[in-house]
């Protein structure tokens, strides 16, 4: 192999490896199916069985849900109502964004300055709902996902997410006990994780989104193993679609308009622009690399045109006159 190739393909071997490096949780999420936490179907009473009333409830009876003001808009007014009417002896809270800003400066002033700054509405609707559940505990759900039955089951675990296809977690529907660890981890590093990546989708995805609990959770779950500090998942048929889920998806517009379907969209396919940014990223280095060797085909030529001027370069390109130049030296 010619000098200069190799130092090519040095540099990129080490670029390659701080990515992957960097990267490593991302994809380890890849390959992450989350069955050893996932809540067995089993686990799960159906929805009108006596057995509901006979398990540990840990999780307090409350439901949170997150809106701009009081006025729901209509299209979600069914499914909120729904959560409420078969919740009767819950606490029911609306975290509008007045409600919300008052909530953090009371209990979580140290957070106030990066909640304020958020450039998108929907990071501090993202990282209201981490704050309240370990605040409060109880149950997060978005306003889209109506309720289908009774939460009770779900009040058995310390902590659980949502698990989405083709991986990763959501952050729309979850619960957890007051100050479970996992939510202790997610508030504390929502200011380190709030930066900029140049594109907004990716931005509120990585900051505080369903790409940023996906890595946190990945993250946590690798040094925590103690029971009650496993955050469990609730696998997709217990989420929606069957009569014995607990959601009740209705299909509607965004409440934000079309930034946040696009940033909807991108949290529920971020795998496949992860694997997309990989592709690109082989693209360019195949391209840099084509351009790479007519360089050096060129700069051969030239340097025998041009003697001694081109040492410098013939001497990483491995052109012929690198002999000379390292006699020179010598
Ligand atoms: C609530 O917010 C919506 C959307 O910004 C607005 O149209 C509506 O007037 C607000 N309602 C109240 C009561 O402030």
């Amino acid at each position: 192999m010619r000098r200069g190739t190799a130092i090519f393909v040095v540099i990129n071997l080490i670029i390659i490896g701080f990515l992957v490096n960097a990267c490593s949780t991302l994809i380890s999420l890849l390959f992450e199916d989350a069955a050893r936490f996932a809540i067995p179907a089993a686990e799960i009473p159906a929805p009108d069985s006596s057995l509901n009333e006979s398990r540990t409830q840990l999780i307090p009876r409350i439901i949170h849900q997150t809106y701009i003001n009081e006025s729901i808009p209509l299209k979600w007014q069914k499914g909120q109502q729904a959560c409420v009417d078969l919740h009767d002896d819950y606490e029911y809270i609306l975290w509008t964004d007045e409600k919300s800003r008052d909530f953090i400066a009371k209990e979580y002033e140290w957070f106030l300055k990066t909640f304020d700054a958020y450039p998108f509405p929907i990071q501090r609707a993202d990282a209201i709902r981490y704050f309240v559940l370990y605040h409060y505990g109880g149950i997060y759900i978005d306003l889209d996902d109506g309720c289908n039955r009774r939460l009770d089951p779900l009040l058995s675990y310390p902590a659980w997410l949502r698990r989405t296809v083709p991986t990763g977690i959501s952050n729309d529907a979850m619960g957890s006990v007051p100050q479970h660890p996992f939510f202790k981890y997610v508030i504390e590093l929502l200011s380190d994780y709030n930066r900029n990546w140049v594109l907004p989708y990716i931005s509120v995805m990585g900051s505080t989104g369903p790409l940023f609990l996906s890595v946190l959770w990945k993250q946590y779950m690798r040094n925590h193993n103690e029971p009650e500090e496993i955050v469990r998942v609730l696998m997709p048929a217990e989420y929606k679609g069957h009569t014995w889920s607990f959601f009740n998806i209705s299909k509607g517009s965004s409440w934000h308009g079309q930034d946040a379907q696009t940033i909807f969209w991108m949290g529920k396919h971020w795998l496949f622009l992860t694997v997309s940014g990989f592709v690109v990223a082989a693209v360019v280095g195949g391209c840099l690399w084509w351009l790479w060797s007519m360089w050096v085909m060129n700069s051969g030529k030239t340097s025998h045109g041009r003697g001694k001027q081109h040492g410098f370069w013939s001497r990483i390109t491995g052109g012929e006159d690198r002999y000379e130049l390292v006699d020179r030296m010598a």
